[in-house]
């Protein structure tokens, strides 16, 4: 009888398929994935596919932002209830608001925000790129940056520029605590701290790099360093460890897991195959509005 992973890559052929998956999905759901990356990797990879259909494995405002960029295409994810809580804690009107009290700002969105949210803005960023895409701003002009409060200090840290902050923030990267780090600090001497930029800032100001997922892969395959305590969702740990099968990473917490990451399992990929189901799909105005600020974002960086 054939297995789960068997029938999924028979359904994929004969689809037309291409599963893509975010560096925290669940191990088995990775290793069945064509391409694993970060926000800003799947961005670029949704735009650039010839496959008709996309199993988008990752949380919702991914899989809406492929749908944005490629609206011709059939863009799946497995389980519905994926959602960012970060994501949700700001709303298009809310945004509107904000801005009808500093007409002249631009505008920049975390990619974690919804269509709505994205099509009310100049300018999107991944946690790679949010340093640059505010630099690129004039310095005489206002930058309302939405929703992550840590990603928009430690941008304004670096830029040393003041923004106009919204308050959102991940639960998961919340969880992490600066006791955390020095407890792994002590176990393990000689490693290097890698954080993410979702960090609160008594776990930023710790840490020895502030990096994307994506940076983090990078920077653990590149560098002379062999250990690494990681400060970010745990999913990511699978590929740090399969890519450099010679170097040691140690989680800094098993707090920092993200149930909504979570939601998708291969069962459920499957599922997503056969009925070719659940179809994410963002209103034509809405997609080309924020189609502009993703756009926009691929070009500068
Ligand atoms: P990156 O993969 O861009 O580092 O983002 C992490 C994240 O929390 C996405 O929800
Ligand atoms: Fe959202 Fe945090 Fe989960 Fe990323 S890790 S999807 S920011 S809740």
């Amino acid at each position: 009888m054939a297995t789960i992973e068997e029938k999924i890559q028979k359904l994929k052929r004969e689809r037309g398929a291409i599963i893509i998956a975010h560096n925290y999905q669940p191990d088995e759901v990775q290793a069945i994935a064509d391409f694993t990356g970060d926000s800003l990797e799947l961005s670029r990879k949704a735009a650039e596919l010839e496959e008709e259909v996309i199993v988008f494995c990752g949380v919702h405002f991914m899989a809406e932002t492929a749908a944005i960029l490629s609206p011709e295409k059939t863009i799946l994810i497995p389980d519905r209830f994926a959602g960012c809580p970060m994501a949700d804690m700001i709303t298009d009107e809310q945004l509107r608001e904000k801005k009808s009290e500093h007409p002249d700002a631009v505008v920049i969105c975390y990619v974690n925000s919804s269509a709505a949210v994205k099509a009310e803005c100049d300018l999107c960023c991944t946690s790679s790129n949010a340093r640059a895409i505010a630099a690129s701003v004039p310095a005489d002009k206002e930058i309302i940056f939405v929703p992550d409060t840590h990603l928009g200090h430690y941008v304004q840290k670096e830029l040393g520029r003041e923004m106009i902050i919204w308050d959102g923030y991940c639960p998961t990267h919340s969880r992490i605590r600066d006791v955390d780090i020095l407890r792994e600090r002590a176990k393990h001497p000689n490693a290097k701290v890698m954080a993410h930029p979702e960090c609160p800032k008594q776990i930023r100001d710790l840490a020895d790099y502030l990096l994307s997922t994506g940076q983090m892969c990078q920077h653990a395959k590149e560098s002379d360093e062999t250990e690494f305590i990681v400060a970010t969702e745990m999913g990511l740990l699978y590929r740090l460890r399969n890519e450099n099968p010679g170097k040691q990473f140690y989680a800094v917490s098993d707090r920092a897991l993200c149930p909504n990451m979570k939601k998708i399992n291969v069962e459920k990929v499957l599922w997503a195959l056969e009925n070719m189901q659940y179809r994410v799909t963002v209103p034509q105005e809405t997609a080309d509005k924020a189609r502009r600020s993703i756009e926009r974002m691929l070009e500068l960086s």
